[in-house]
């Protein structure tokens, strides 16, 4: 079973997604536990003071180190440690194999403009971005990591080799998919996937999955 600990000042934008699938079907089948952890319950001071000035000057305001580490102190059987940073390594599919592949990762959510750089630099294995452009905080990148991941683990989707067929497994990005109807408004979908071929039907898909550089 993999157990995602998350950091967050925010846990109740993760309660609707933990009631979809992948999530829900995961939790259910036993295959994984989430386990939120409000930052603001490590604040130090009765004011729930988790931030605050950068050194040196700018605007905004930093989260601090303290509480941060105060929760990671409070995770038990900590395996793999992972802030969400614009700054960090780009986070792929091969990335969410290695994640499936543990049984623990605990997620930092950043907020306001950053996070004091001594998380960076001390608490944590690693820092992953999911694309180079800025988001408010690490909350939705943390969900669309834990997304690719729990797809990933056996058991989780339909049918066993779903996964393996998606678009960045083998280096491949998947080939279009049609549905019904077969004509719309003359808009076709190409012959051959109707043709009941399965041999020429293979091999359109192999011909029309794009190889990725
Ligand atoms: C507004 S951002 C801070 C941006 C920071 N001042 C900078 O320029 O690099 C607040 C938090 O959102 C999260 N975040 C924003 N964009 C992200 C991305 N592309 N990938 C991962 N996390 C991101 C991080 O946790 C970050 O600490």
């Amino acid at each position: 079973m993999l157990t995602f600990d998350v950091i967050t000042l925010f846990p109740e934008l993760f309660e609707e997604h933990l009631n979809h699938l992948p999530f829900k079907k995961a939790i259910q089948k036993g295959l994984l536990k989430v386990n939120l952890h409000n930052l603001r319950d490590y604040a130090l001071d009765s004011y729930g003071t988790v931030d605050g000035k950068p050194y040196g000057g700018g605007t905004g305001m930093v989260l601090m180190v303290e509480p941060i580490s105060k929760a990671l102190g409070r995770i038990e059987n900590k395996e793999r440690t992972v802030l969400m940073s614009p700054r960090g390594k780009k986070f792929d599919q091969k990335k969410a194999g290695e994640y499936a592949g543990l049984q623990q990762i605990t997620l930092i959510c950043g907020r306001y403009e950053g996070v004091d750089a001594r998380v960076e630099e001390h608490l944590v294995d690693e820092s992953v971005s999911v694309g180079d452009y800025v988001l408010s905080g690490g909350e939705l990148p943390a969900l669309a990591i834990m997304e690719s991941v729990t797809r990933l683990l056996p058991g989780v989707l339909e049918k066993e080799d779903a996964a393996a067929k998606e678009s960045f497994e083998n280096g491949f990005l998947e080939h279009p998919q049609y549905t019904r109807p077969e004509d719309f408004k003359g808009m076709k979908v190409p012959e051959v996937l109707l043709s009941g071929n399965h041999k020429e039907i293979e091999k359109w898909k192999k011909e029309n999955s794009t190889k990725i550089d």
